[in-house]
């Protein structure tokens, strides 16, 4: 996984988002693995009840939890915030790995386009929510899971719902691209204190990402692709890598590909770009722009 033992995490407090299966279960069964308090967060309480005992059985390590919330809901990603914020003495790690891709458009309650509300929006706010308790952390990561997929999109800031010409692949390489923008603004926020944020693409993974998809691609990733396609366990880890190991400690802002950094696409380290998305962001889930 590293080029170097990664460090024990007996005293480290890690949430996962999205980890009642995929690439996010393997990534809170790492965290477990090397001895840290998992907070594996999911919408779904069953799927997340048979992720931790399966987790705890794996590792051995009982302090795994489940949260529940359904990423797609402001107010839920919101009460989620405030349930780790109150319930964790501290936050070392936070891996914002949940993700989806919708093959049609749909709103949520908050009137946004789904996959970027799930993708970006979400991880934005509970983000910015608990920077607080990041901050009291030694030296705190932020992991977002983004996609190679981001690559041949940018953002259109006047149709960031996708009203006009909605398709899956579409929505979701958006969502990514956002994903980057983000981990970069972020980190330009965080420059200069002991916190990094840093992003990944974790290979074509077998999960179920893409059950949604028009069948022309299931089939194919069901089929001709299927064995080229990686494990969760493969898919992860570049996740624990950037969760753990302490080659990339102070490292931030970067994007890495099979544990090594990475180039995004020009969109993606689009500074404007970026900046306003931020803005535009903090408007939609009604934060300040800090
Ligand atoms: N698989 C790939 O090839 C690939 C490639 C590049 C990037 N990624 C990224 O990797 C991350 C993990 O995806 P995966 O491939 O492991 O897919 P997955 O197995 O479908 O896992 C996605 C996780 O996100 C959760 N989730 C989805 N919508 C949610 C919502 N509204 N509220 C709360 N949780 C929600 C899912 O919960 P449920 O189980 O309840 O649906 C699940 O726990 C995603 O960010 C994805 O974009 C995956």
């Amino acid at each position: 996984m590293s080029r170097e033992q990664p460090r024990t995490l007996q005293d480290q407090v890690c949430v996962v988002t999205g980890a009642t299966g995929g690439i996010g279960e393997t990534t809170a069964r790492g965290l477990a693995a090397l001895g840290a308090t998992v907070i594996a967060h999911g919408r779904d309480v069953e799927k997340g009840r048979l992720a931790v005992d399966r987790i705890v059985q794996a590792t051995g390590n009982a302090g795994v939890r489940f949260v529940q919330a359904d990423l797609s809901a402001l107010a839920q990603v919101r009460r989620l915030a405030e349930e780790l914020d109150r319930s964790l003495p501290r936050l070392d790690v936070l891996v914002l790995n949940a993700g989806t891709a919708c093959a049609h458009r749909t709103v949520t309650a908050d009137g946004y386009e789904t996959t970027f509300a799930v993708n970006h929006l979400a991880p934005f706010l509970l983000t910015q929510l608990l920077r607080a308790k990041l901050e009291r952390s030694s030296a705190a990561r932020i992991v977002v899971v983004s996609s190679e997929a981001h690559r041949g999109t940018r953002l259109d800031f006047a149709d960031l719902m996708l009203e006009k010409h909605y398709g899956l692949m579409r929505a979701y390489g958006r969502s990514k691209l956002a994903n980057l923008l983000f981990t970069r603004a972020l980190a330009r926020r965080l420059a200069g204190t002991a916190q990094t944020c840093n992003a990944l693409h974790p290979g074509v993974v077998r999960t179920g990402i893409f059950r949604d998809a028009p069948a022309l691609l299931r089939g194919i990733l069901s089929t001709i692709a299927r064995p080229l396609l990686l494990s969760p366990e493969q898919g992860a880890r570049t996740s624990l890598y950037l969760s753990t190991s302490r080659d990339v400690a102070g490292q931030s802002g970067g994007y890495y590909i099979r544990c090594k950094p990475a180039q995004p696409s020009a969109a993606a380290l689009d500074e404007v770009a970026a900046e306003r998305l931020w803005e535009v962001s903090a408007k939609l889930v009604g934060e300040p722009t800090s």
